[in-house]
């Protein structure tokens, strides 16, 4: 299977390539897109140590010289400071707006590398080559490329689409498991707000095997839905805001926790359940969609609900999202599964209507 997608915004147009091996075709795919010479890399150790011996050939046989940015693993190194080492690279390394970034890596090479690349020189061109699954189906589609800052995450960023993103299925073989799980929360949520037929595939997958094997329609599916949306509004001030549901409380137990028991696919997959038990309880959404999306949950090893006392912090977690405007919050609701929409609430209705003790409920 050779997959192709084209975002396009009217004001810029770019293509996504899925497909096995991609990573040893990736010199002369770029060659197409760039005429230049130079290339700087950004990637993390995981992926300099595992695939660098095959990405840097590949360019170099494409006749690019390219240097490398490898920065250390995980979120700490989505800051300022590691931004600033970045430039120094970048500097060092004679890169100018005539050339090249390449962004090698998960949802955080892809922000900071990304944040980077329309910072540089006030913005220097750069492709995408997502390895996470996160990264894969959702965070190198879009254009939004972040830093953290201390206060909490994404805090600084814009809008800065790539030239190109290119994904390579095969290289999710060498993901750690729980971060492919993480990456399938996020494939859920689109099954949940768009596609019941996705919804469905990844209910009957039995192994890990079957669903490696239907991993390129698995990620189309994703990035199809992406597409639409962010073709229709890319600033997230309207059926963007669809790509949240399970966000809001996920946000807040994450927070909660202090980003450090949930990853942010396991929280949101927190999210996506309470949500819908709430509306569910309400009468928005059909009965039984809380269990079928809690059933999808714990086959892919994804909690449901979890364990605090104190049940009122999620509360003031939701209250304090970036994304509220006022007293007003926008929820993600299903109607069923494969159909959602986007209600503007208030925060009083959900502390009133919403059993956050149930949060700490099977
Ligand atoms: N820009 C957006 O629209 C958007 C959307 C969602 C999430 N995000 C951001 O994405 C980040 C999380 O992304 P992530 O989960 O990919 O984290 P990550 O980049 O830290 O990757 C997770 C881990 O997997 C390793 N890894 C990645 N690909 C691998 C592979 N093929 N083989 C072996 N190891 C591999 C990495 O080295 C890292 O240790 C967060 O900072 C989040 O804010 C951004």
């Amino acid at each position: 299977m050779n997959s192709f997608l084209d975002i396009n915004l009217g004001h810029k147009k770019y293509p996504i390539y899925i497909r096995k091996g991609l990573i040893d075709e990736l010199g002369t795919e770029i060659r197409k897109i760039y005429g230049g010479s130079k290339i700087a890399v950004i990637t993390d150790e995981n992926l300099n140590c595992l695939y660098g011996g095959r990405l840097f050939p590949a360019l170099k046989a494409a006749g690019f010289e390219a240097s490398s940015i490898v920065l250390p693993p995980g979120e700490k190194s989505k800051s300022f400071d590691t931004l600033l080492g970045i430039y120094d690279s970048l500097i060092d390394s004679g890169i100018n707006r005539s050339h090249l970034i390449v962004v090698f890596g998960g949802g955080v090479a892809g922000d900071i590398g990304g944040f980077a690349a329309s910072t540089y020189l006030r913005g220097i061109p750069y492709v995408q080559v997502p390895t996470s699954l996160l990264a894969q189906i959702d965070s190198s589609i879009g254009g939004k490329v972040a830093v953290d800052l201390k206060q909490g995450k994404n805090l600084v960023g814009s809008f800065y689409h790539p030239k190109a993103v290119f994904i390579d299925p095969e290289l999710l073989k060498t993901l750690d498991k729980r971060f492919l799980y993480d990456g399938l929360a996020e494939a859920i949520k689109y099954g949940c707000i768009r596609d019941k037929k996705l919804f469905l595939a990844l209910s009957d997958y039995n192994t890990i095997e079957e669903l490696n094997e239907s991993m390129e329609y698995m990620i189309h599916s994703c990035c199809t839905i992406k597409k639409e949306l962010v073709e229709k509004d890319e600033k997230d001030t309207g059926a963007r805001m669809l790509l949240n549901f399970g966000h809001t409380i996920g946000h807040a137990i994450e927070k909660y926790f202090n980003y450090e028991k949930y990853t942010h696919g396991e929280a949101v997959a927190i999210g996506m359940h309470m949500m819908t038990r709430f509306s569910e309880d309400l009468g928005m959404t059909r009965a039984g969609t809380a269990e079928a999306i809690r059933n999808i949950l714990c086959k892919y090893n994804l909690p449901h609900c979890i364990d605090i006392d104190d049940t009122s912090k999620i509360f003031e977690g939701i209250k304090l999202d970036k994304k509220n405007v006022g007293d007003h919050i926008n929820i993600v609701v299903l109607k069923e599964i494969g159909d959602a929409e986007v209600i503007k609430t208030s925060t009083d209705f959900i502390k009133e209507k919403f059993d956050f003790a149930a949060i700490t409920r099977n």
